[in-house]
């Protein structure tokens, strides 16, 4: 039997009210991260993966301002559908508004603040994607956990146990905001009961794996990078990272032309189609060198 068809689902929607005023007008993940809107990171890491079929959740307000952005997907030789989510009830909750979407795919989820960057990153995507039950999540070693979702392992790397920002920790390694998930996810997020602060929580989805003994943790090392653009000082180092990193090495992080022409999404013509199509700026010369230097 095939492995049920992948999906991705980015969670673009929340109230972004750390960001404030910034976030008055537009919708957080618009807003730059040094050269690019953020949801180019995050929708970059899946397409990495392999993904090439999107369900882009948000906001009814931010739905017209990212579809402007993203439109169909077919010049990057991918789809975007959008779902709108009135109101933040949680990140489980895209589940249950994408339902339709979703049904009888695996689900990747990955949070549309989230920005990776390093070596080995693809592999442990691609990893993620052979699986064809059960969930996987990832674990990454922070100094202070208390904000995140939070797993603890036994010795043999298995999850023991998993919280959401617990005021005493049990381990250091942080949940970032990136899942992948065999199709049940869909019963399992129509069974949750909000918590405490009143939201269907992405934890207690990776806890019900977890109960059945179906959760598979992939721990990321320090070669890779994990921000997230919650608030204005996070915001204010992601760029400074991509800066840092993009003048050095000349190469663009998450640049979505790029990364589907390289993956084949998109051929030769095509690209230099899109290239054609830029208005003369840095970001239509890159595209153009890259155009030359990819064979
Ligand atoms: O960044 C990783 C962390 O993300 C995980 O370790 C936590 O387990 C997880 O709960 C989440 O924590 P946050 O407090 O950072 O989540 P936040 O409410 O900031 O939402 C993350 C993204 O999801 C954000 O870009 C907005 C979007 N979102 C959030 C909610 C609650 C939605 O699209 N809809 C929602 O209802």
């Amino acid at each position: 039997m095939t492995a049920a068809p992948w999906k991705g689902l980015i969670l673009a929607g929340g109230t972004g009210s750390r960001l404030y005023p910034l976030t008055h007008a537009v919708n957080k993940h618009l807003l730059p991260v040094f050269d690019k809107p953020m949801i180019y990171y995050p929708l970059t890491t899946l397409m990495l993966g392999g993904l090439k079929d999107f369900v882009v959740v948000s906001t009814p307000d931010s739905i017209p301002q990212i579809k402007a952005l993203l439109n169909s997907g077919s010049n990057w030789g991918i789809n975007f559908t959008y779902v709108a989510q009135d109101k933040p009830g949680g990140i489980a909750e895209g589940f249950r508004v994408a339902a339709n979407e979703l049904q009888g795919h695996r689900v990747a989820l990955i949070l549309g603040d989230n920005i990776f960057y390093g070596d080995g990153l693809s592999k442990r995507i691609e990893e993620a994607t052979k699986q064809t039950s059960g969930a996987t999540i990832f674990g990454y070693e922070v100094a202070d956990p208390t904000a995140f979702g939070v797993v603890e392992l036994g010795k043999d790397g298995k999850a023991v146990s998993l919280e959401e920002k617990p005021k005493h920790p049990k381990s250091n390694f942080a949940v970032p905001g990136i899942y992948f998930y065999d199709p049940d996810v869909l019963d399992i997020a129509w069974s949750l009961k909000p918590s405490g602060r009143g939201e269907l929580e992405i934890t207690d989805v990776n806890r019900a794996y977890l109960e059945r003994g179906d959760l598979n943790v992939i721990t990321i090392g320090r070669g890779v990078a994990w921000l997230d653009g919650g608030t204005h000082a996070d915001l204010f180092e992601a760029g400074q990272f991509i800066k840092v990193v993009e003048e050095r090495t000349g190469l663009k992080v998450a640049c979505p032309e790029e990364i589907a022409f390289r993956k084949g999404f998109i051929d030769r013509d095509q690209f230099a189609k899109l290239v054609d199509s830029k208005p003369t700026t840095e970001y239509q010369r890159y595209l153009s060198r890259m155009l030359s230097e990819i064979k």
